[in-house]
């Protein structure tokens, strides 16, 4: 956890590459997103976008991942594996696209609406990607990542969502998953400084009920131990001397 890698100017600019192409597949795929469409064909068109735009999708054969992005419906949590499901009105569901493009890696996702959500799918949906604001706000350069989840949870506190521990945030660049662990929730022994040079992700996950979590036998898919509806949405953000940037907007 000690070495977190500081990049230089030339280093973003490639950074900035990967990650607005990682955005951009967001934007691609969001028409998309309708009553009946599979998860397996989001993921085939995504991981054509991606070929076509010259990069590779990191998720595909991470650790074995199957598929070009993760797609996680209603109860679902994270780490969704595409395949025949096909999307129903009312459905809540994140897609989490990350590319790798000249060897930098862009990672970001958000959380859709099916047609007509429940208020409750609604609220928490807003809430999600709240969340994920405050805690790009309070990034600051010379500040600390503890701060982070101090501000996210302050605020979902407010909602009467709970917040996913077991899963955070990370850094990024080279690698998909580098340190510092990037948390959601209040932890008072976070102390490393945000420096300049540091690319990481905030992606907080918001429950409706327990916060509790659990993995499904085929070894992926992340669930609430309730079933109860869960959202995200996250951003890489890139930390200069004097600003904080969102690279995947
Ligand atoms: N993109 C996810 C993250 O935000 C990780 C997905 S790993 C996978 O860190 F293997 F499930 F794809
Ligand atoms: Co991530
Ligand atoms: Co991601």
């Amino acid at each position: 956890m000690a070495d977190i890698i500081l990049h230089d100017m030339n280093e973003l600019l490639d950074m900035k590459r990967a990650c607005r192409l990682a955005g951009d597949v967001l934007r691609y795929i969001e028409q998309f997103v309708v009553e009946g469409v599979s998860t397996g064909d989001l993921d085939q068109l995504c991981h054509e976008y991606i070929t076509e735009h010259g990069a590779i999708s990191a998720t595909r054969n991470y650790n074995g991942f199957p598929g070009s992005i993760c797609t996680s419906v209603n109860h679902v949590i994270c780490h969704g594996i595409p395949g025949p499901y096909k999307l129903k009105k009312g459905d809540i569901i994140n897609i989490d696209v990350t590319v790798a493009l000249d060897g930098w890696h862009g990672d970001t996702s958000k959380t859709f609406l099916v047609g007509k959500c429940s208020k409750l799918a609604e609220t928490l949906v807003k809430a999600a990607e709240k969340a994920l604001f405050v805690g790009i706000e309070a990034v600051k350069p010379f500040g600390h990542f503890g701060d982070i989840g101090v501000a996210i949870q302050k605020f979902v506190a407010q909602t009467g969502f709970s917040i996913v521990q077991d899963y955070c945030g990370h850094g990024i660049g080279k690698e998909f998953h580098a340190d510092p662990l990037v948390l959601h929730y209040d932890c008072r022994e976070k102390r490393e400084q945000i420096l300049p040079g540091m690319f990481f992700t905030i992606e907080p996950m918001l429950n409706v009920g327990s916060c509790k979590t659990k993995v499904l036998n085929d070894g992926w898919t992340v669930v609430t131990v309730d079933k109860s509806l869960s959202a995200q949405f996250e951003h890489t953000i890139a930390v200069t001397e004097d600003s904080v940037e969102i690279l995947t907007l």
